[in-house]
């Protein structure tokens, strides 16, 4: 265990914070900041005793690789052996920004960051704080959201110390991130190029600038479908509270609420009586704010004590397919 220590970010003591948090990071500890996304849990991607602190933090599975971060696109070659004209393409359009790109690894790279694959995730964040600290540090950061695996990303620093009080050295506390879900990762080295995750970027935004995309192989986009089998959708990004898809989400409130459960109700317009032991969350009818809120709503149902999460089935569209990813794997079952 350490000392987990909390710096807070603001214009004035910004200098000193990242000072100390880059001197954490060379010395091989681990530091928690913001991104435009989420928190991220960073260290040294060269150092593998640090990064093998990341798994641990985590309790995250050694064959689930790691985005590496950099200050500026010049910096991408540390890790990466190639940087195709695709890749140059979308890091003028997108970054510093909400993508991460796969490309062949560089020699060099610590096996325990690619989960000894050939590959290397590579992502240049927007994040102001993120920036100082990235620029400052000159060293490629490995960083996995600053949460416990599978359970919910933080999108405040208090949700990373809930989740790695005593696991980390120092968190740096650049208040409520904007994009509120993880980057949209997209597969460089596949022909066509696959998205792997969506996110805020969606799979039409990047065609606009490459070309066509192969689309991750989930039922993520089809809202009609029932969900695939678990294995190829492995429940993540979850609350403790096992939640639930609904599309008519006011019906099954009201069933599980008269069955005589607590339930907290996530929708896009407020009901004028919920009905008795009903948490309900509104969040706002656009998919860039109703991402941003997402996991700050979920953190705080679950802190509620309740025993489900209703949340209303988000509408269709390309913009919401981050959304719906997310939600429908932390409604999946265990498995
Ligand atoms: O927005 C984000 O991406 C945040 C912030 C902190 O940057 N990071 C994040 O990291 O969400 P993480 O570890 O929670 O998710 C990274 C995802 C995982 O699904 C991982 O399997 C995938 O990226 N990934 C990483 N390296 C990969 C590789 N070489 N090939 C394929 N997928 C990779
Ligand atoms: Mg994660």
């Amino acid at each position: 265990m350490v000392v987990t220590r909390v710096l807070s970010c603001t214009p004035a003591n910004l200098g000193e914070a990242i000072a100390e948090a880059a001197a954490v990071l060379r010395r091989g500890g681990l530091v928690a900041f913001p991104t435009e996304t989420v928190y991220g849990l960073g260290a040294n991607a060269l150092d593998s005793d640090a990064v093998s602190r990341i798994f641990a933090a985590k309790g995250r599975p050694a064959n689930n690789p790691l985005i590496v971060h950099f200050a500026d696109v010049g910096q991408v070659e540390r890790v990466a052996a190639d940087w195709p004209e695709q890749a140059a393409r979308l890091a003028e359009r997108f970054w510093p920004g909400p993508l991460t790109l796969v490309l062949p690894r560089r020699e060099g790279v610590p096996d325990i960051v690619t989960a000894g694959g050939p590959t290397v995730a590579v992502r240049v964040p927007a994040h102001p704080v993120a920036q100082a600290l990235l620029a400052a540090v000159d060293l490629p950061i490995a960083a996995p959201s600053a949460n416990r695996s599978n359970r919910l990303s933080p999108t405040r620093a208090e949700h990373v110390l809930r989740d790695l009080d005593g696991l980390v050295e120092l968190i740096l506390d650049g208040g409520a991130t904007q994009g509120g879900i993880e980057s949209a990762v997209l597969d460089l080295t596949a022909h066509p190029p696959r998205l792997l995750r969506p996110g805020l970027i969606g799979p039409a935004a990047i065609e606009a600038v490459i070309g066509p995309v192969a689309r991750q192989a989930s039922a993520a986009q089809d809202t009609t479908q029932p969900l695939p089998s678990p294995g190829m959708l492995s429940r993540h990004y979850a609350p403790r509270t096992p939640l639930e898809l609904a599309a008519d989400d006011a019906a099954r409130v009201k069933e599980l609420a008269a069955a005589g459960l607590r339930v907290g109700w996530v929708s896009q317009s407020a009901a004028s009586n919920p009905g008795d032991g009903v948490v309900q969350v509104v969040l706002p009818e656009d998919a860039s704010g109703y991402a941003a809120q997402l996991y700050a709503a979920l953190h705080e149902l679950d802190r509620c004590g309740l025993d489900r999460i209703v949340v209303a089935r988000p509408p269709q569209g390309n913009e919401w397919l981050g959304v719906l990813d997310r939600l429908k794997r932390a409604s999946a079952k265990e498995g």
